[in-house]
């Protein structure tokens, strides 16, 4: 059974709504914009990828982004922000960071500096810290290999506004083409002393840094050269201490890489292991993915979560560079997957990571009906979940009255979304395509969220995920499920 899970792995009604359809969203000014989700994040406008610096501090999320907000391809970098108080309702904020003559602002993180370590503010108004890296378009046109290094700025009003450190950048560049999307961590290390732990990805490996002030960082450690999955360039890390099923204190290495995903393009990979003396040591070399659909890029966790939250927050920027600056979207460009909890758990003998949709999108949920094996699907936003009865197969179908449809499946131990008859795919020769994802052990239960342009799949609470964006003609009209999913519920997500 375990051989079987390692080589899988490796290969890598009852009720009929009534409900008017609504084919495109209506919003406060009265726009209609097609494919825009009801409780996914998106920008108001312009392009967005990767998730960054998010924060938890005085009772607010902070999310900030890639963004540019001068078109809706990738351009010159500047950090979006959003604030929530429910990871579901989102407040836009002003632009938070914007590109100067150091460069554009790539991929980090954001730490609350709760001792007032860099002295950017008081113990009674500790500063908020954003560790990011700068591009350099000017050395990158020169042929430079140094034009990625690291800087810092700093906020004093709740990230309301951030000054640039004077002193930028950090950490230098030592000669290497890729060095960037620095995540810092508060460690405490064996002695009971507490450091920043930068990690940072570096071509094709990851190094840990070190410091005391987050002003002044050395070198402790690298990882991953001819480990893990190498089929592109390592982005986005994350070193997330964790704690097993048994209590065990593990640390998670996330590490996205793009291309060399499972269904090509990005995809985010993980190693559990240990860190100590500033590396890590991972426990196996096996390849690990933590959402095996094509869509869930560059996630990384919130840092300052509460310890009575007791859990691991993620989110991950919901496409993929393969086609993300021409999918048909028109004012805006890309949403974030929904918010996930990551936690540990062991199947057959091997440790895993679960990413399990948050317990605030049971709020949303405004009724929760009971549905037969044909149902009319009452919008767009909705939560569908089942439990799967005798046999480890299930087939579900969402179509429109085009004859578009997605369809959900395991079979032979493999879980696959078909997004080859979703709709509008002529917009890169890779979209229409069946993902597959090994699933050795069995399937219980499943629980899918559909918004207006993506299917978010959590088979058995989030052990196997699968992400993935679609963009039908007409909205998804009805579902029919395979007669041995029972107790199905579906839920109107709308806000
Ligand atoms: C990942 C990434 C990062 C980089 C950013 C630039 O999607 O390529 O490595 O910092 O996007 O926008």
């Amino acid at each position: 059974m375990k051989s079987n899970l390692l080589i899988a792995l490796f290969l890598s009604s009852s009720l009929i709504y009534s409900c008017s359809q609504k084919d495109d969203i209506i919003f406060k000014d009265n726009s209609v914009e097609k494919f825009r989700p009801i409780y996914h994040f998106t920008p108001r406008e312009a392009w967005m990828n990767d998730p960054n610096g998010m924060f938890y501090y005085e009772d607010e999320y902070h999310l900030f982004y890639q963004y540019y907000p001068d078109s809706t391809i990738w351009g010159p970098m500047h950090w979006g922000h959003a604030v929530t108080k429910d990871l579901v309702n989102w407040e836009h904020l002003p632009i938070a960071l914007e590109p100067d003559e150091l460069g554009y602002i790539f991929s980090g993180s954001a730490v609350v500096d709760i001792d007032n370590s860099t002295g950017f503010g008081t113990k009674e108004n500790p500063p908020l810290v954003a560790i990011y890296t700068y591009h350099d378009p000017v050395g990158e046109r020169e042929g430079k290999v140094d034009f990625q290094t690291q800087g810092i700025a700093y906020s004093l009003d709740k990230g309301r506004t951030w000054t640039k450190y004077e002193n930028n950048p950090v950490l230098d560049n030592p000669g290497i083409k890729d060095f960037r999307d620095p995540k810092v961590t508060l460690h405490e290390t064996t002695s009971g002393k507490k450091i920043w732990v930068m990690t940072l990805a570096v071509a094709d490996h990851i190094e840990f840094y070190s410091s005391e002030d987050l002003l002044n960082w050395d070198k402790t450690g690298e990882f991953g050269k001819g480990i893990g999955a190498h089929g592109g360039v390592w982005e986005c890390p994350d070193l997330i201490q964790m704690e097993t099923p048994n209590g065990e204190t593990k640390y998670v290495l996330l590490v996205s890489i793009n291309a060399g995903g499972p269904q090509k393009g990005s995809a985010t990979q993980y190693f559990i292991g240990d860190f100590k003396d500033g590396t890590f040591t991972p426990d196996d070399t096996m390849i690990r993915w933590m959402d095996y659909g094509p869509d869930n890029y560059a996630g990384v966790t919130w840092s300052n979560i509460p310890e009575s939250q007791n859990r691991t927050l993620m989110i991950g920027w919901m496409s993929n560079w393969i086609y993300a600056n021409q999918v048909p979207t028109e004012k805006w460009r890309s949403a974030m997957t929904l918010p996930r909890e990551l936690s540990l758990f062991e199947i057959d003998g091997t440790m895993l990571l679960k990413s399990a949709p948050t317990k605030e999108l049971q709020n949303q949920r405004q009724k929760v009906h009971e549905i037969s094996e044909q149902s009319n699907l009452p919008g767009i936003a909705l939560d569908l979940s089942a439990e799967l009865d005798g046999k480890d197969e299930f087939t579900i179908i969402f179509s429109n009255e085009l004859g578009e449809q997605v369809q959900i499946t395991k079979e032979l131990g493999l879980v696959s979304i078909d997004r080859s008859q979703s709709g509008i795919s002529n917009f890169n020769p890779d979209f229409a395509a069946i993902h597959s994802a090994p699933m050795s052990w069995k399937a219980d239960k499943i629980q899918i969220f559909l918004d207006a342009h993506s299917v978010e799949l959590f088979v058995n609470d989030g052990e196997l995920v699968m992400t993935s964006i679609v963009f039908p003609n007409s909205p998804w009209k009805k579902v029919e499920l395979s007669e041995n999913l029972k107790n199905a519920k579906l839920s109107p997500m709308e806000k």
